[in-house]
């Protein structure tokens, strides 16, 4: 009998207790034992809840899961930073393997739980704690014994994927649109993580360890998220045969990499933009596979609650061995210095005419969409540094503005709108 601790019975708790507990799953045929969730922690035993589990498994004492001997697996789906990492470490220290999805405590502390885990001899997994219910991070683990890679770039939260698509093809606004996000459970406890690119930042820093051998530091890469994108801006994307998508992309060079979260414009027949609702994409370039793609349902119940279950199947069929795939140094991350492109910005200011000598005096050569209301335009192909530069002069509240780079080879926007 092998029997599971789990901390957590909310959204995706709640999916690994059903997908564990459905006959026709049928573990016990498929792992030749009986494996069985004997606790779960929670943190209000009496809340009302959509599942119904014994009540004698349910308990508010971690103590109960952590410190029972005959618990082999704690899976830690309830979120959270430092209670999740006093949680997983007490649970290596007491001799448990660990499956998490908790992309939050993984980001931080990868490099202590690959430590602790191979100091046990027991397993750490934590396929669904990027791109819910894709399998991202086994197939990356195996590329990178062969693979020097160069890029990994994707979207990497459904939430904001859902909120983009809804705002562009059912006209919702954005509050609307991230109400529907929350009720369907896609969002993350505090949705700020997903709207300003912080859940992104530490998915795409978890892919970036991986991928180049060493921890990179979630504050390392720059992020900025979607939450003064408008339904204006919306409209200026279709007419310009543009697709906003929130990316987080990190390339390697040399001994350094640039990383960013960020909102990109990308061509609207491009495989990127077919990604839609609350499905994510991720891209992975190596030397010797090329480029390969990853595609499926990035949050919800069922898709990373499949992802947690599957770690534990490998868990019990002793799949688990802790590759040194990260060093102990910190690769150094450069910010942004190796992106560039075209941007598309629109500034709602009172004094149009101080931002357009902005640009002039920093030689960034633009095309004006509109000047009315707000000034929206396309600049020439400029480095990333110096957008940024150019904000930060401009010196005006984060809600008045939005910009993007325009990921598309050549993109003229006369081709689209008469200036
Ligand atoms: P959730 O619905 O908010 O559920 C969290 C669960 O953990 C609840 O049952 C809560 O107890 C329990 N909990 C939280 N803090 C606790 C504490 N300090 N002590 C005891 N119990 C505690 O969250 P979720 O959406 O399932 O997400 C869980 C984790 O999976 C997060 O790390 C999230 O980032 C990650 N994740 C989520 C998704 C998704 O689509 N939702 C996808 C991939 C990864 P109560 O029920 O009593 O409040
Ligand atoms: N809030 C996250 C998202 C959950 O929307 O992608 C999956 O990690």
């Amino acid at each position: 009998m092998i029997k599971i601790g789990l901390l957590g019975l909310g959204t995706v708790g709640s999916g690994v207790y059903e997908i564990i507990n459905n006959p026709k799953n049928n573990l016990k045929r498929l792992l030749n034992k009986n494996v069985e969730i004997s606790k779960i922690l929670v943190r209000d035993k009496n809340k009302k809840r959509n599942i119904s589990v014994p009540e004698n498994i349910l308990t508010e004492n971690p103590d109960d899961l952590l410190n029972d001997p005959d618990i082999d697996i704690i899976v830690e789906v309830m979120g959270g930073i430092d209670t999740a990492y006093k949680y997983i470490s007490t649970a290596f220290k007491n001799n448990k393997h660990v499956v998490t999805a908790n992309k939050a405590v993984v980001s931080k502390y990868l490099n202590d739980f690959l430590s602790l885990a191979n100091r046990h001899h027991k397993g750490f997994l934590f396929e669904a704690s990027v791109a819910g219910g894709i399998p991202i991070i086994k197939p990356l683990k195996q590329n990178i014994r062969i693979n020097q890679i160069s890029e990994i770039k994707g979207i990497l939260n459904g939430t904001t994927n859902f909120i983009l698509t809804k705002m562009a093809e059912e006209n919702l606004s954005f509050n609307e649109a991230l109400a529907l996000a929350t009720e369907l459970g896609y969002a993350e406890a505090d949705p700020t993580d997903d709207i300003e690119g912080y859940d992104v930042q530490r998915k795409l820093a978890i892919l970036s360890s991986i991928a180049f051998h060493n921890q990179v530091a979630v504050d390392s890469i720059q992020c900025r998220g979607i939450r003064t994108l408008s339904t204006k801006d919306i409209e200026i994307f279709e007419r310009l045969h543009l697709t906003v998508k929130l990316a987080g992309k990190a390339i390697a060079c040399d001994d350094e990499i640039s990383a960013s979260v960020e909102p990109i414009l990308i061509d609207k027949n491009s495989t990127m933009a077919t990604v839609k609702d609350a499905f994510n994409i991720v891209s992975i370039t190596g030397d010797t596979i090329g480029n390969l793609q990853f595609y499926g349902q990035g949050a919800g119940k069922n898709p990373t609650a499949n992802a947690v279950v599957c770690d534990i199947y490998d868990i019990i069929s002793g799949q688990f061995k802790s590759d040194h795939f990260i060093q102990n140094d910190e690769i150094k991350c450069a910010g942004i210095d190796l992106f560039k492109g075209k941007y598309y910005i629109r500034i709602n200011t009172e004094n149009k005419q101080k931002v357009l000598h902005l640009l002039d005096k920093n030689h960034i050569h633009y095309d004006i969409i509109s000047i009315h209301q707000e000034l929206i335009l396309i600049t020439d192909l400029i480095t990333a540094k110096s957008i940024d530069h150019l904000i930060n002069q401009l010196q005006i509240f984060e809600n008045n503005y939005f910009y993007a780079r325009i990921e598309v080879n050549d993109f003229n926007v006369s081709n689209y709108i008469a200036i």
